[in-house]
């Protein structure tokens, strides 16, 4: 097969990270026969250092041109200023919004070789296999805001807003996925206090009524949600979300891997290339010492190839490599409980090393 493939390195440990993902897609290349295109752009901080703009309109059209997408993380303290004109962040989230990636696709799968890693105790993590479907281009992310003078010095505002069809498609998603897997789905929501979650529960249960009648359903509010997620997590399947509910569930359930940088994420619309990345950051904190775990952004390649490629053969080779790396006890910092640890490069040498066995 012949594919082009975007990087977007991006800042901090974004492109210590990719360098690997990279390498990763090249062996499958080598031993599968694709040939894969891949051509690496500025976006983030970087593109507002060199050209004023975080998605440099050449970055944008090089996306659009593309088969798929593989991003390491955008952002860092040096362009945090809230002054600023704009922000790294204001990339990634413009360039999900052009591509009309609404569905975000969040797995959170322990393995049998981490349990140890998380903080939580072995009963509660082990077995955890759990799909999150972050809707990803609407809600408070995307809502109006505003900013003026107020006696008390200001006034700002951020809009969370959701139309009946924003709710509709990513559940329809969710409820198709939860029918291949668990047959289990849960929304999760604000309902009891906010009118938004109001709207999004009666779209989201009127769905699953007409069209996914047989799957299992239940709604949980978000507070209580951020219980159970790390108190029986095992009782979930599917679970649906809007933007920012997902993205702050998500990294707490990353403890239960031992990781953030355990976790990949899928970024889908309705056609065209999704994006993949690791839902970590940049990590501003260890980048540069070659620290950063580079197996969220592998395992976001394996979702790039099964998604956007179909290659669900080559996908699954990459992930048992992960797992079999994990098996043989191989770990970088974040994830060795204390113990001996690899750098960036040696992990995914380990993983190289599976994949041309
Ligand atoms: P972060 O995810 O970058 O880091 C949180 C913590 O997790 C840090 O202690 C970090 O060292 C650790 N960590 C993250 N990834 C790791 C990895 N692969 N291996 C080992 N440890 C890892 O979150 P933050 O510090 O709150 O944010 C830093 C910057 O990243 C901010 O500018 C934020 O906006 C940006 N960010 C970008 C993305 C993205 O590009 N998709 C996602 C999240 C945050
Ligand atoms: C993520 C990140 C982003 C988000 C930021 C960097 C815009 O935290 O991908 O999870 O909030 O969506
Ligand atoms: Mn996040």
């Amino acid at each position: 097969m012949d594919a082009k493939i975007v990087l977007l390195p991006g800042d901090g440990i974004g492109p210590e990270v990719v360098a690997q993902a990279e390498r990763v897609l090249n062996q499958v290349a080598e031993t599968a026969g694709h040939s894969f295109e891949l051509s690496s752009h500025p976006m983030g901080g970087n593109a507002i250092d060199d050209f004023g703009d975080p998605l440099p309109s050449a970055t944008l059209d090089a996306c659009k041109d593309s088969n798929a997408i593989l991003l390491g993380a955008v952002g860092g303290p040096k362009w945090d200023d809230p002054n600023a004109k704009t922000r790294p962040e204001a990339g990634l989230l413009k360039l999900r919004k052009e591509l009309k990636l609404f569905a975000n696709l969040r797995p959170i799968k322990t393995y049998k070789a981490l349990l140890e890693s998380s903080p939580l105790r072995q009963e509660i993590v082990e077995g955890v296999d759990i799909l999150f479907f972050r809707e990803l281009t609407g809600g408070i992310y995307f809502g109006g805001s505003s900013r003026s003078p107020h006696e008390s010095g200001e006034v700002a505002s951020s809009e969370m807003v959701y139309s009946t069809g924003e709710v509709e498609r990513i559940v329809r998603l969710a409820a198709a996925a939860a029918k291949n897997r668990g047959n289990h789905l849960t929304s999760v929501d604000k309902a009891n206090v906010l009118e938004v979650s109001r709207l999004w529960r009666q779209a989201a249960g009127d769905v699953v009524a007409k069209e996914f009648s047989d799957v299992n359903y239940d709604v949980v509010l978000v507070d209580a949600m951020a219980m159970h997620l790390i108190s029986r997590p095992r009782d979930f399947d599917v679970v649906v979300t809007g933007n920012m509910f997902g993205d702050i569930l998500t990294d707490e359930g990353s403890m239960l891997t031992g990781s953030l940088g355990m976790l990949p994420s899928a970024s889908i619309g309705e056609s065209g290339p999704g994006l993949y990345e690791p839902i970590h950051g940049s990590a501003p904190d260890i980048a540069g010492q070659g620290l950063a775990n580079p197996l969220a952004t592998i395992l976001a390649t394996a979702m790039l190839l099964r998604h956007s490629l179909g290659l669900e053969e080559e996908a699954a080779l990459i992930e048992k490599a992960v797992d079999a790396v994990l098996d043989a006890g191989f770990r970088t910092k974040d994830i060795a409980r204390g113990g001996e640890s690899l750098s960036t490069t040696a992990m995914a040498d380990k993983v190289l090393e599976v994949l041309k066995a």
